[in-house]
């Protein structure tokens, strides 16, 4: 049996705290094998830069995967050409720089794929992630049965599409960008775990991150608002799928929620 741990968008400061303090704890109570963060938010919400990214792996993260926010700052573009274990969603176009998956080793010659990829109801146009998965998971099953998929979307339909279109095929379907986790985690009918969004570890006391009033006055006025991390306690949002280790099929999806400073 292979546990991985999953960890949601990782949002700005109280989000990389949160993440610092529990990542160890688990990793050493749960005796997890590989750990996973999406870390599109780390940087003062928007974006990831080196020193974000180095912390998130310091604290036991092995691969960081991410979502539109990639783009925000600059330095992250040249971090994704020559850091493979930092993902941005794989169906951009074919020019763009980066990684979308990547097979890496753990444990005692264990070896897990990881696949970043992006809805589109409500994003941009990125290519079909339902077209372009199959590919990849084709690609990676050469190597190993152990495949987890990030997907970052906006649309619960979209993600559960790509749940059960993938069931049976994947380890896991794990959905973020949301922020907001969702109570629907079970193994599908053909054995791949499932939840619709792991939900945010980042502030509390927020809108999806962001200070409260400035995302109201967003909604009140339709004009350009600074958004600011907002303050106060953390919150760690992630899930514990347990795999078999030669299938590769999900045997268990655990929820957490857990506050910071507790
Ligand atoms: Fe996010
Ligand atoms: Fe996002």
């Amino acid at each position: 049996m292979v546990r991985i741990m999953f960890i949601g968008d990782v949002f700005g400061r109280p989000g990389r705290l949160a993440l610092s303090h529990y990542v160890p704890i688990l990793v050493n109570k749960e005796n997890v094998d590989f750990v996973i963060a999406n870390g599109e938010n780390a940087a003062g919400g928007f974006g990831i830069t080196e020193k974000t990214a180095k912390e998130i792996f310091a604290s036991g993260v092995q691969v960081i995967t991410t979502g539109n926010h990639i783009w925000d700052k600059k330095e992250a573009v040249e971090l994704l050409t020559r850091n493979d274990r930092l993902l941005r969603p794989i169906n951009y176009p074919p020019s763009v720089p980066g990684f979308g998956s990547g097979v890496y080793g753990f444990g005692n010659g264990g070896k897990i794929g990881v696949i970043n990829l992006s809805g589109r109801v409500f994003m941009g146009y990125v290519d079909c992630p339902f077209r372009a998965i199959s590919p990849v998971v084709e690609e990676i099953k050469k190597q190993t049965n152990l495949i987890l998929v990030d997907v970052h979307a906006e649309a619960t339909s979209e993600k559960l599409g790509l749940g059960h279109y993938l069931d049976g095929r994947v380890s896991a379907v794990l959905g973020t960008h949301t922020h907001v986790q969702t109570a629907d985690e079970r193994v599908l009918p053909k054995s791949t775990a499932y939840i619709t969004d792991v939900g945010m570890t980042g502030p509390e006391d927020s809108i999806i991150g962001v200070k409260k009033e400035q995302i109201i006055e967003k909604f009140f006025n339709q004009i350009p608002v600074r958004y600011e991390v907002a303050r106060g306690p953390g919150q760690f949002s992630a899930v514990i799928v347990d795999v078999d280790g030669v299938s590769g099929l999900a045997l268990s999806i655990r929820r957490l929620a857990l506050r910071y400073p507790e």
